[in-house]
């Protein structure tokens, strides 16, 4: 009889590199990972003293391909690179100034694209395959308002996740996407300290509620993992089912709205 035995889902002996590592969802990527053995880098252009899980902090402004390979020179080669530094400046269509534009393209998309370009560079030369994580957003795939730069920057970051996992297939190396709703942030935080805004925008979600860094972060790690094995150009939406309903199901009817969490009535 053929047992299969329990896996642990282990990153022991693996370098694993985040961009953005030091707050929100980078640092939950990069604390998950140092507790599944990873030996962490975070590339980050700040740094905090109150990191309390074994990394390596290395400053790095990914807007600068400089930047960036000297940080790749500190680290080595990755296993896994997550490629998550990034930005979303709020502004209507019309207020949307070619500074708000260039400035979300350079770190979102460009500085995305020059990491991959570097880090997949590196694990060819290495042969030993490995995986990269981009991340990137619900606004991949819809217009939400005032954030017409950010939402053409998610989009994009889907062509070069698409193209990449295509052409680093052929050695080993997977690549494929975190794709996250409003997850509780500096970037967000806000919107989630404004009930009356969260209490509309939560309606629409089926789990009732925003997402917290380290939701994300874990469906990060699996798509690193041996447990992704067969795994590439996939894009993991992480949003409470936001992306999967047109209305979502909360009726006032039927439900209440505390703390946060749409929950039905007793
Ligand atoms: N928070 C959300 O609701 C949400 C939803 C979908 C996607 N995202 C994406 O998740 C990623 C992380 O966002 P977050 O919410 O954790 O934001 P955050 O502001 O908490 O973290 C961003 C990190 O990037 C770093 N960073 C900024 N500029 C940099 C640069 N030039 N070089 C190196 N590091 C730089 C910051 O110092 C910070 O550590 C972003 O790509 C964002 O677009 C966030």
């Amino acid at each position: 009889m053929y047992i299969l035995k329990a896996m642990e889902l282990s990153l022991k002996g693996r370098t694993a590199v985040v961009t953005g590592g030091t707050h929100g969802i980078g640092r939950a990527m990069s604390r998950r990972l140092a507790a599944c053995g990873a030996n962490v880098y975070i590339f980050d252009i700040d740094s905090d003293d109150e990191i309390d899980f074994p990394s390596h902090q290395v400053r790095c402004d990914v807007t600068s391909r400089a930047s960036i390979q000297a940080a790749f020179d500190r680290s080595g080669v990755p296993d896994a690179l997550f490629i998550n530094a990034g930005t979303g400046i709020v502004k209507p269509l019309d207020e949307t100034t070619r500074e708000v534009w260039d400035k979300t393209i350079s770190l979102n998309l460009t500085a995305a694209f020059e990491t991959l370009q570097e880090g997949a560079a590196r694990m060819k030369g290495s042969g030993k395959g490995g995986a990269i994580v981009l991340t990137a957003s619900t606004n991949s795939y819809d217009g939400e308002e005032s954030l017409i730069a950010y939402n053409a920057t998610k989009a994009g970051v889907l062509g070069i996740l698409h193209t990449a996992a295509n052409e680093l297939g052929p050695y080993g190396i997977r690549v494929n996407s975190v794709n996250p709703g409003l997850i509780r942030t500096r970037l967000t935080q806000a919107a989630f300290d404004t009930p009356a805004v969260i209490k509309d925008y939560f309606r629409a979600i089926p789990m009732g509620r925003g997402g917290e860094p380290d939701e994300v972060a874990k469906a990060a790690i699996f798509l690193a993992s041996d447990w992704a094995s067969y795994i590439t150009g996939a894009s993991l939406l992480v949003d409470g089912g936001q992306m999967c309903c047109k209305f979502g199901p909360w009726k006032d009817s039927e439900a209440e709205f505390n703390n946060g969490h749409w929950r039905l009535k007793k």
